[in-house]
């Protein structure tokens, strides 16, 4: 028999290990590849999900700088807090890394020298703005100014905020020094290295043609839009001491720019995870995934296939990339760089993390930016989880204890089978489609299915406190067999969302590691000990926890 060798690697973007994430920065890529990493497990595939913390670059080197610790003490610190983060909103990864670790700078220099060695990689004069009041370059974001395509004001040397542009510090209009606001900015001469990415457009063009069938939209029509443009050779490496320290003689006070083992960093953190990376990595049959912000887009489709087509190293190229839009929170205080709002850590202090991922989900930014409101997670968690869900599993299962009848004993209702496995059958594809917002959507109006079912079967009329009334046993054993089918379906698929109620409900079923063929089998003896809901409404308290995160306004 042959063997299927068919992998897929799901990667998140690496979130910067200078703050803690927020609730927008969390939906917009790890907790949808989180979402479907656990959709790959249960239809039993071979998948990992890759992510870690990307600590280098200049916000974290001047925070530290202010702070008055060095830069990997707070890019460590922040990391550590992150994971356990993380790991609290039952993130399921297969590892999670950082960027600077040994295994990732040995990746870095891996590629880098093949880069090098494939005539890649040249040496770039370039110009770079140096603040003479706080006497240093200013990389990237420490140099603001208006952006020469939008005309937004607070546009960054790397980078436009507002149209995702990536720009250099000379195309910025009307400079400052992003620290210190004063204008008094000189551009001097330095040499950086660079990769050719001119080189690789007609590489980088037929990958993009390939591919970008199975990317998100917004992926797909900035990066036919960069590409029309044509590319340019980008630099890097940059001007600062926290980051790998470039391999190549004169450039000794220079280091990798973030960017670049960023992205590396995929391979890096796999790297760290096990020996088995490469099975991944450079497997005949890998499907790489990989979710992000729309702001990443660039990186990811250019520059990212650029470094591994260049390097000839084999590794595998990049499959699907999708990008979500941004999830707003207008009213709400929801910034990262501002340090205060709702942050993740501040979310669990409110409520569990299934309320959050499985509102988060039903609001996910896929296709167009999104507003969160306490008063729309209000009503997810009330109104759906609550009310239809919750309440659903917990109506079915006190029947089943009250009936006195065994599991095994029951009969599928045929009435509603038929939509369910539709619902079913729909929620898979929606998961192929990487559309899990829909996914979701189906799982709720199982729920539904489920409850219209209840109210129209009037069961209460056959199944009393203590047992099921006289000559009720055959419709009662059908009506059951069908909702008690139900609500194993509803463990399952919704384990991807809420895994914590998903594994309460499973237990019972005794299922561990719930599969997707599990729907298929018969019902077993259930454990139907200490009945309680799974999902509770929020409280007065938990309201009012929230409000305090409202702006003032
Ligand atoms: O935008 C960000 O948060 C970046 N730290 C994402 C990096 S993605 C990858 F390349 F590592
Ligand atoms: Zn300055």
């Amino acid at each position: 028999m042959q063997q299927n060798t068919k992998k897929t690697i799901i990667t998140s973007a690496l979130p910067y290990s200078e703050a803690m994430p927020h609730l927008g920065n969390f939906v917009g890529s790890i907790l949808p590849a989180d979402v479907f990493h656990r959709y790959e497990e249960l239809a039993g595939r071979d998948s990992i999900f890759i992510c870690g913390s990307d600590q280098h670059g200049t916000p974290i080197e001047i925070r530290a700088l202010k702070e008055g610790v060095s830069a990997e003490h707070l890019a460590d610190s922040v990391h550590e807090r992150m994971k356990k983060v993380f790991e609290s909103f039952e993130c399921s990864f297969t590892h999670y890394g950082k960027t600077n670790s040994e295994s990732n700078k040995k990746a870095v220099y891996e590629i880098f020298e093949a880069l090098d060695k494939n005539g890649y990689i040249k040496e770039v004069e370039s110009v770079m703005p140096y603040c003479n009041i706080d006497k240093r370059f200013l990389t990237d974001r420490y140099i603001e100014g208006k952006c020469p395509y939008c005309g937004f004001e607070g546009a960054r040397g790397d980078q436009c905020d507002n149209c995702g542009r990536l720009l250099s510090p000379q195309d910025l209009i009307d400079p400052y020094c992003g620290l210190c606001h004063n204008k008094d900015i000189e551009f001097k001469k330095t040499v950086n290295l660079a990769i050719e990415l001119d080189k690789l457009q007609p590489e980088i063009l037929d990958f993009v043609k390939m591919r970008m069938g199975a990317w998100s939209r917004n992926a797909a029509n900035k990066t036919v839009s960069y590409l029309e443009q044509g590319l340019e050779p980008r630099e890097i490496t940059r001007e600062m001491k926290w980051g790998f320290p470039v391999p190549r003689k004169g450039f000794e006070d220079k280091v990798f720019y973030v960017w670049f083992d960023a992205v590396i960093g995929y391979i890096g953190i796999s790297m760290e995870w096990s020996e088995k990376w490469k099975d991944y990595w450079k497997g005949p049959d890998t499907e790489l995934i990989q979710f992000m912000g729309k702001d990443n887009i660039e990186f990811h489709t250019m520059m990212w296939p650029g470094i591994l087509i260049g390097s000839g190293l084999g590794f595998v190229l990049p499959h699907t990339i999708y990008a979500y839009e941004y999830l707003t929170a207008k009213g709400l205080k929801f910034s990262k760089s501002r340090g205060v709002g709702l942050n993740m850590e501040n979310a669990l202090e409110i409520t569990g993390p299934d309320y959050w991922r499985f509102a988060l989900m039903y609001l996910a930014p896929e296709s167009s930016d999104n507003d969160f409101t306490i008063a729309l997670f209000v009503e997810v968690v009330n109104k759906i989880m609550n009310d239809k869900i919750g309440n659903y599993v917990h109506r079915v299962l006190t029947l089943l204890k009250n009936s006195g009848l065994k599991a095994s004993e029951l009969v599928e209702d045929e009435k509603s089978t038929d939509k369910v496995a539709m619902l079913t059958r729909k929620y898979a594809e929606d998961f192929e489609a990487l559309k899990m917002r829909e996914a979701l959507r189906e799982l709720v109006a199982i729920a539904d299915v489920g409850n219209e079912t209840i109210s129209s079967s009037r069961p209460w009329e056959l199944i009393g406190k203590d047992g099921v009334k006289l000559g009720g046993e055959d419709r009662a054993k059908e009506f059951l067999g069908g909702m008690v089918s139900i609500v194993r379906r509803m463990g399952v698929l919704m384990w991807p969302f809420a895994p914590d109620a998903s594994s309460k409900i499973l237990k019972r079923f005794g299922i561990s590691e719930p599969r997707l063929s599990d729907l298929k089998k018969p019902l077993k003896e259930l454990n139907l000990e200490g009945l309680e809901p799974v999902f509770s409404k929020l409280s007065d308290k938990q309201l009012k926890d929230l409000e305090r995160f409202e702006e003032d306004s």
